[in-house]
């Protein structure tokens, strides 16, 4: 009987690796997404310790994944609107059961970023892909209001200028916008 049970438990959990493989290569290849990976905690601190953020704002983390740039944010400013917009079921749930633990909230919005009105942010940061950023950049110069700072960690946008850039030597770069 143990051994039914552990060899059901095992094909659940293949199931959900493989239909998580599955969808991310489907969204990668054909819909252009970025791949679920982490913004490096080495890369969040100094963003963190390079961004100044009024109290209240709305601050997006499109992508979010397991939304670690939300996770530390809100033990440094406690009293910001956190949003997180994830289109792939996983990361989103993971990123959700993640955010869970800890003090103050973080809204996740389980949307393609693309489809998403921004034009209430005060802060947007992003990890992403050339093919998305370049989409990115017409939606992004439609609803930025002035002052809206936008960070992209390590694709530029296409053509707008950076306010400044960030050498993390192995760990990348960090690309600054001021709208
Ligand atoms: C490189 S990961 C970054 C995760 C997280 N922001 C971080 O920095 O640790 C990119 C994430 O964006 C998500 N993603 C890619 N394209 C998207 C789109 N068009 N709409 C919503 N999410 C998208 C992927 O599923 C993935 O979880």
């Amino acid at each position: 009987m143990t051994g039914v049970i552990i060899q059901v438990i095992t094909l659940i959990l293949f199931l959900f690796f493989f239909e998580f493989f599955l969808v991310q290569a489907y969204n990668m290849i054909f819909r252009g997404y970025a791949p679920f990976l982490a913004t490096k905690s080495v890369a969040l601190r100094r963003l963190l310790s390079e961004l100044k953020i009024k109290e209240g704002a709305k601050v997006y983390e499109l992508g979010a994944g397991r939304a670690g740039f939300l996770r530390m944010l809100r033990k440094q400013y406690p009293k910001l609107e956190l949003i997180g917009v994830e289109y792939s079921f996983f990361p989103w749930l993971i990123g959700r059961l993640q955010s869970a633990v800890g003090k103050g909230s973080i809204k996740f919005v389980r949307a393609n970023i693309l489809k998403v009105n921004l034009s209430d942010a005060d802060v947007v940061y992003c990890y992403l892909n050339v093919s998305t950023m370049n989409k990115l950049e017409e939606k992004l110069g439609h609803e930025m209001r002035d002052g809206t700072q936008v960070v992209s960690y390590q694709f530029p946008l296409p053509s707008k200028e950076a306010e400044k850039v960030i050498d993390l030597g192995e760990e990348g770069k960090m690309f600054f916008y001021r709208y």
